[in-house]
């Protein structure tokens, strides 16, 4: 039976974007860097926000349990809810920020847009700014009433012991997977080195919007997709011994793309308007009109 959980439990935050907001507190842009964009982080340190993500982390290491992601693959892989056109899954998503939330001032389309004109400006491959453009499309997950920590957040593998790299590794002690001895060494249910491609991840919009564009991108694109919410990895290094050579390769344009994610907020918002047909060429050329969700 699908566990109920409360709606304080559902949205621990007030809105989804303080996970992001976070990420740049913990990842701050280096130094030098700072100078240039003259990036404004006061915003991201009042204390009521650290509380909110604090307690949004407590309840995605509480729950997010290998049998969790199990279910949870099993509901949505199977991608029989809804069709919708492409433009109106992102219209969709410029609903899921409440923008009468003053710290507020980006909704998704542009979080999106800045993401993938950064990555326009610096002469990347096209399939590399549809990549910044959908990133975070699977986000989508919101609409079908799952709880925040099930939609964004850093993800980690499940089956395996949790890395004390991951944020908040104290919280974990709550899993039922901690105590469990099928997953709780250091490989748990996984060879050394196995590959990516056999490990389970936790769930959210990484995973889910892979599994959605898997036959129409890239493989560097569709690692971009999926782990981009792997900090534990892509940052820490922490799964190593999970990775294989071809991960460990792929894992480049992972580190490429995150900058982009996390720093490419600009002072004057992109015109999305304007750029509106530049991106449905780009979109058109890769995914079909209408996705399955
Ligand atoms: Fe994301
Ligand atoms: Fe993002």
């Amino acid at each position: 039976m699908t566990k109920q959980y409360t709606d304080k439990e559902k949205a621990p935050l007030g809105n989804i974007e303080e996970w992001e907001d976070d990420l740049k507190v913990r990842y701050p842009k280096p130094k030098a860097e700072q100078a240039k964009s003259k990036e404004d982080y006061r915003n991201y340190h009042d204390s009521e926000r650290v509380d909110t993500v604090r307690e949004f982390y407590r309840l995605n290491h509480h729950y997010q349990t290998y049998d969790f992601v199990t279910q949870k693959q099993q509901d949505y892989l199977k991608f029989d809810k809804k069709e919708m056109p492409f433009w109106e899954a992102i219209d969709y998503l410029n609903t899921l920020v409440d923008d009468s939330d003053p710290d507020i001032n980006l909704d998704q389309l542009q979080h999106l847009l800045q993401t993938s004109e950064a990555i326009r400006a610096d002469g990347h491959p096209d399939w590399f700014v549809l990549t910044g453009f959908i990133h975070d499309m699977g986000k989508v997950l919101c609409l079908f009433g799952e709880p925040q920590w099930a939609v964004v957040g850093d993800t980690f593998p499940v089956g395996c012991r949790h890395s004390d790299k991951i944020v908040y590794p104290e919280f974990f002690e709550k899993n039922p997977d901690f105590s469990d001895e099928r997953f709780n060494t250091q490989y748990g249910i996984y060879e050394p080195n196995t590959g990516l491609e056999n490990v389970k991840m936790s769930w959210g919009h990484d995973e889910y919007l892979f599994h959605m564009v898997k036959d129409y991108l890239p493989e560097p694109a569709l690692y971009m997709i999926r782990y981009h919410s792997f900090y534990a990895q892509h940052r820490e290094g922490a799964y190593d011994h999970l990775l294989n050579d071809h991960d460990k390769e792929m894992f480049k344009w992972v580190d490429k793309f995150n900058p982009y994610d996390l720093y490419s907020k600009v002072s004057v918002p992109p015109d999305a308007k304007a750029l509106r047909p530049y991106y449905e060429d780009l979109v058109a050329k890769y995914l079909p009109a209408t996705l399955k969700f």
